[in-house]
């Protein structure tokens, strides 16, 4: 069948970036995205390009080339489940927080609610996408759903995991490592596959482009992202053994990564990973394991999620001795919310943590990140339910300039690695804090040396 009409419910951090970059590789397509949100979508419509609501480099030229040509983004769910031939489902997946499986599995009352409404809706055969991050077998469930509650039109399901990393979403969607299709292995299943194949083709070459049934599909997305963590883990495992030792992570890592087995990315110290993906996919993968009776496999993967908040747990700690075994009252300025460079999604942020732990040790905190909100910073405290958002706000103030939030301060933390920390004016900003002034380089960004000349005690990760 030759795609003219692709419809995507989600207009988030994947759905958004996925489907402008297909609209602008194929202006022959129809791409409409779709939101529950209003707000969301209303951003995406703004006139001026730059204040869509997800920051990636390079996406608001894409979305000002193709927006209003073959690409645009609207409410009306409806209309555009029922013209388009594809349906892309990239709501969001986020872990249980209730019921059976809380804390672990993967919520998909979403999902389920997608499609449900992609079976009342469709009046012709469609083919339908998951995109969204999900549990293995998903797909049975979904196509249970669509074949019993459908007009009698025939869905195809196929699971087209994305791959792509925040802050890098456009280079990475352009030039993709692979693209992996997987479906039903009957003829009709065969079809519909290579509909998307010939998408992607217009702009991936053949070889990267993979197709597998839907479950291989499916467990290689978990799969890549366990293993991506793991490196994370492993290297902040050692990082604390460096700092015992007087070993130092960075060389470390450095000297591993050059052995080609091993590769030289994924292997930076810090403070801890977060994002949306790692840790919903490992306790999603953990809950699968022991749903099948295989505790070994579930503990093994589980170690991995467990590493990783020891890490973010042992950065507050570290700071809370360092500064004389108490911060009550101290400013500590924090560089950096979001949960990586180059992106305004703080989802599982490590800062959030870091910060969680100083409150409870009455500090009073700082923040200066170029792309989050104040008003995102709170919000991002207040899930946790750790305290009232009175006091959250009375412990937490954002600042607009970073030369603002480190001034007076006791310490500085750097908790994410935006490329302009290391351009500032340290002279200046040491000169503005409370002496003796600390940094702690949650990321290993800055130079120590330049930093410890000035008068900083600097203390990095593993090191
Ligand atoms: C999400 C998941 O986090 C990830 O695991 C998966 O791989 C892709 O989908 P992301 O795009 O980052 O990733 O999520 P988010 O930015 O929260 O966007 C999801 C959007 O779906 C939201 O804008 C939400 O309003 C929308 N949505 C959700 C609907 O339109 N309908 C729904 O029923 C539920
Ligand atoms: C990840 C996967 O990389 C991507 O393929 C998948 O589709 C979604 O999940 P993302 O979460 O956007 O992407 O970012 P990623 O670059 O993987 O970083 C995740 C976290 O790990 C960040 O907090 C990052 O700072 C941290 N990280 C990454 C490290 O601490 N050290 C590293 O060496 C690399």
């Amino acid at each position: 069948m030759s795609i003219t009409k692709i419809c995507c419910i989600g207009a988030g951090y994947v759905g958004g970036p996925t489907m402008a970059v297909i609209a602008q590789k194929c202006p022959h397509i129809q791409v409409t995205v779709v939101d529950l949100n209003e707000e969301r979508i209303a951003a995406w419509n703004d006139e001026n390009v730059d204040n869509i609501p997800i920051y990636e480099p390079g996406l608001s030229d894409i979305v000002a080339e193709a927006r209003g040509r073959n690409l645009f983004f609207s409410t009306n769910v409806e209309k555009a489940i029922d013209e388009a031939q594809i349906i892309f489902i990239s709501v969001n997946t986020p872990t249980k927080t209730y019921g059976k499986g809380k804390g672990m599995a993967a919520d998909l009352k979403y999902i389920e609610l997608c499609a449900r409404q992609i079976a009342r809706i469709a009046k012709d055969n469609k083919i339908v996408v998951e995109k969204s991050t999900l549990p293995v077998r998903t797909a049975e469930a979904i196509k249970s759903i669509l074949d019993n509650t459908g007009n009698g039109v025939q869905f195809q399901i196929l699971s087209n995991p994305e791959f792509l990393a925040e802050g890098t979403a456009v280079t990475d969607l352009l030039n993709p490592d692979r693209i992996l299709i997987g479906g039903d292995t009957s003829v009709e299943g065969q079809k519909a596959i290579q509909s998307l194949v010939d998408v992607y083709a217009n702009w991936v070459p053949a070889d990267k482009i993979l197709t597998t049934n839907v479950w291989s599909s499916e467990l290689s997305k978990l799969t890549a992202n366990a293993f991506l963590a793991q490196r994370i883990s492993s290297v902040n495992a050692m990082s604390e053994l460096c700092e015992k030792t007087g070993a130092d992570v960075n060389e470390v890592a450095r000297a591993i990564g050059m052995d080609s087995r091993i590769g030289p990315k994924f292997l930076k110290a810090s403070v801890g990973f977060g994002g949306s993906c790692f840790q919903k996919d490992i306790l999603n993968l953990v809950y699968i394991a022991k749903s099948y009776g295989l505790n070994e496999v579930a503990d093994y993967w589980e170690q991995v999620i467990i590493m990783n908040d020891h890490q973010k747990r042992r950065f507050s700690n570290k700071m809370v001795q360092t500064l004389y075994n108490t911060v009550a009252d101290k400013k500590i300025a924090f560089l950096g919310w979001a949960f990586k460079k180059d992106t305004n999604d703080t989802r599982e942020s490590a800062a959030i943590y870091i910060a969680d732990d100083l409150i409870n040790e009455q500090a009073q905190i700082a923040v200066y990140d170029p792309k989050v909100s104040s008003k995102k910073v709170l919000a991002d405290l207040d899930y946790l339910e750790t305290r009232t958002s009175e006091k959250n706000s009375a412990n937490v103030t954002s600042f607009s300039s970073p030369y603002e939030a480190c001034a007076s301060a006791h310490a500085i933390a750097v908790l994410t690695e935006w490329d302009e920390f290391i351009a500032y004016d340290w002279q200046k900003i040491y000169d503005g804090m409370q002496k003796p002034a600390f940094v702690f380089d949650g990321r290993n960004i800055l130079n120590r040396v330049a930093l410890e000349s000035i008068g900083f005690i600097y203390q990095g990760i593993g090191s």
